[in-house]
């Protein structure tokens, strides 16, 4: 299949002239039932109407994607969430009212009745995730294509998300029929999932919206055991999260600080690298920058700054394209910092732990 690729770098270029025509083709592609990928303001999401059986399934076979792991419905009205529900909910109201349009994703039930959304869709569960993203260009697709957007990230199953155009081309380009460019994404981590069918709100996946941000507004908010790192005999409820993820070619190691001190993690990280790199392959430092100066002058190890420690948004955004780099390198062994920030530590964890297939040294 040739694959479209359409540039729009900028907010000015979705108003220009360009922009329009670009936008029209995108919903014209929806609406007969083909796939665009698209910039949202987490990362790059592949979409299809989410009523049509048959592109549901064209968005698996293209990412080679397990057909039991459902996928997220994007809306750009607050009525299609009603439409899907049959109603809006006391919890629903209030997570909208605070954090929509943005990166926050609900599992709810479907309407009784005929369900809208197909079982293609929602890997025949009864429930189905819908977001309400805030990306402009995302809002703009679904509102001219009239319908409501499927959409996975835009990744080779298994591969790390896309937070920029580049990342889907290098995955999609010539198995989609248009990839809309629009360079890199602001937040770089897939949207929080909440599960809004239990008594208590129960978080699937975390992610920028904080487990304190949903508590301020909902009260009690657990958290999925599955994703805490307990030891549990329960899957995870978010089917995807089940499968290994976000990972680079390269073996990855994290090497977590247990003491007060850094050194030992610094110096441990520099040893297993060193001794990768002199037996012949190419190894890889993950580091925060302000540790960038203890990694100085390694031969044959390349060493990626992935953003303050401070500023943990510069390692969300980082997060992915990194270890993508990782890959372009030829790296073939990588030793990771932990980035166990405050705010955003659990999310950026959650992604590195599974790139890592959990393979941790504790120092
Ligand atoms: O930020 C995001 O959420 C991005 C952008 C494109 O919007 N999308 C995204 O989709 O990350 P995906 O397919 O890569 O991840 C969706 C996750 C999967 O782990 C899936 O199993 C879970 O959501 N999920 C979808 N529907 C569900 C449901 N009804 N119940 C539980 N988990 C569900
Ligand atoms: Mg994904």
């Amino acid at each position: 299949m040739k694959t479209k690729i359409a540039r729009l770098l900028g907010e000015e270029a979705l108003h220009s002239e360009e922009g329009a025509k670009v936008l029209d083709e995108a919903a014209e592609i929806i609406r007969r039932g083909g796939l665009v990928a698209f910039p949202t303001e987490t990362v790059y999401g592949l979409g299809a109407d989410a009523v049509n059986k048959k592109a549901a399934k064209k968005i698996y076979e293209a990412k080679g994607r397990p057909s039991d792991n459902p996928l997220i419905v994007h809306i750009a009205y607050i009525s299609q969430l009603a439409e899907i529900a049959g109603k809006i909910s006391p919890a629903m109201k209030a997570l909208s009212d605070a954090f929509w349009p943005g990166p926050l994703t609900m599992i709810v039930n479907q309407r009784e009745g005929e369900p809208l959304i197909p079982r293609e869709t929602t890997g025949g569960l009864s429930t189905v995730a819908v977001r309400f993203p805030s990306n402009p260009i995302a809002n703009a697709l679904i509102r001219e294509s009239g319908r409501m957007i499927a959409a996975p990230s835009a990744n080779t199953s298994g591969r790390p998300s896309p937070t920029s155009g580049e990342h889907v081309i290098e995955d999609l380009d010539g198995k989609v029929d248009m990839i809309i460019d629009a360079g890199s994404v602001d937040i770089g981590l897939e949207s929080t999932i909440i599960d809004l069918t239990e008594d208590i709100p129960v978080i699937l996946r975390p992610g920028f919206i904080t487990r304190g941000e949903l508590s301020k507004v909902l009260g009690e908010v657990s958290v999925d055991p599955a994703i805490e790192g307990v030891e549990s005999s329960a899957p995870p409820k978010a089917p995807g999260m089940r499968y290994r993820h976000y990972a680079p070619k390269a073996r990855l190691t994290i090497v977590e600080k247990k003491s007060a001190s850094s050194e030992p993690v610094f110096e441990r990280i520099i040893k297993e690298a060193l001794s990768f790199a002199q037996s012949g392959g190419k190894s890889a430092i993950i580091c925060a920058d302000e540790n960038l100066s203890h990694y100085e002058g390694l031969d044959g190890v390349k060493v990626y700054d992935i953003g303050r420690f401070e500023h943990d948004d510069e390692i969300a955004q980082n997060l992915f394209s990194v270890l993508r780099q990782c890959d372009c390198d030829g790296v073939g062994r990588i030793f990771s910092e932990s980035f166990d920030t405050p705010r955003l530590g659990g999310a950026i964890m959650n992604r590195l732990l599974k790139a890592a297939g959990h393979d941790i040294l504790e120092i």
